[in-house]
């Protein structure tokens, strides 16, 4: 008994003339659209089997590439960020941080604080997830669209600097005020570079959360206690002036728990048969 001969592909399939499949992927070209190119086969077979309305059919291709279309634009919001790696609060273990408020964070996921303009500030151990959990939050922002920058503090402070030498300082300041949540994280990690005619960092970053105090959220992260900022950022009275600016409107997150970091080394390190390294000292 002969078998019937299965179609070539599902285009056959769909019953679609080879000359409009060649000028539909010509389109699909011309129009940056190649993801699209690898799902036709998926909705003509759709079509084929279906038999949608007109409407029907045009709302699901034109629903996947308005889909295609968000996701490139959050993907060029990601890439402006200055992030590189992706992190999610899905990824984040919050029984392994007992302490941490996980409706606090929960709540900072809502982005309800850049909507009102509210600051964010975290402190505790390196290795306790601060910069994981702003990292997801900046995600959170591109997702939504927004403008949102990352950077640690050193890079900050010396970009500023580099503007100072440039004489592309206003620029660079008003570009870092531009968006709807700026990250600044690890203050107190890092040589902070000044010469003696310069200003201090204190000064830069006061300007900067100055500018954006009220106006945009800003989300500090810091290994250093409070009271040692002063002595960071070169300039104690500026930098109690900046804390104050945080002080009036912002939430203040402190993790008070393990490292993270800590324990995946001792988990690989028991895992290998190795020594386990001992706890690194507290900032
Ligand atoms: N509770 C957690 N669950 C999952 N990963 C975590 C957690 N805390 C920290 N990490 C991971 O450990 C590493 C160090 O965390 P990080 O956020 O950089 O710490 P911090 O900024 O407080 O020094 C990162 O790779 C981060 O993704
Ligand atoms: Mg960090």
């Amino acid at each position: 008994m002969s078998k019937l001969r299965p179609p070539a592909n599902r285009k056959e399939a769909a019953g679609v003339m080879p000359e409009v499949l060649q000028r539909l992927e010509r389109h699909l070209d011309r129009l940056g659209l190649s993801e699209l190119k690898k799902s036709l086969d998926g909705h003509l077979g759709w079509a084929q089997e279906r038999k949608p309305s007109h409407a029907e059919f045009l709302e699901r291709v034109l629903g996947e590439v308005a889909a295609i279309k968000r996701e490139r634009r959050i993907e060029r919001r990601f890439d402006a960020s200055g992030l590189k790696v992706k992190k999610t609060l899905e990824a984040f273990d919050f029984p392994f941080q007992p302490k941490l408020d996980r409706a606090a964070i929960e709540n900072l996921a809502t982005l309800r604080f850049v909507d009102t303009h509210e600051d964010v500030l975290f402190t505790g151990k390196s290795g306790t997830g601060k910069s994981h959990i702003l990292q997801a939050l900046v995600l959170k922002v591109c997702e939504r669209e927004q403008l949102v920058r990352y950077a640690r503090c050193v890079d900050l402070v010396d970009a500023l600097y580099a503007g100072l030498a440039d004489g592309t300082y206003e620029r660079r300041m008003k570009w870092w005020c531009r968006p709807a949540l700026l990250v600044i994280d690890d203050v107190g990690l890092g040589q902070l570079k000044r010469r003696d005619d310069e200003p201090t960092a204190a000064h830069m970053l006061f300007t900067l959360l100055d500018r954006r105090h009220m106006e945009a959220s800003t989300a500090i992260t810091s290994n250093i206690k409070l009271s040692a900022w002063g002595k960071y950022l070169g300039d104690t009275t500026l930098a109690a002036a900046l804390l104050d600016r945080l002080a009036a409107n912002s939430i203040h997150i402190d993790i008070d728990g393990p490292s993270y970091r800590q324990d995946l080394a001792r988990r690989r390190a028991k895992e290998q048969g190795l020594e386990q390294p001992a706890d690194e000292a507290q900032a």
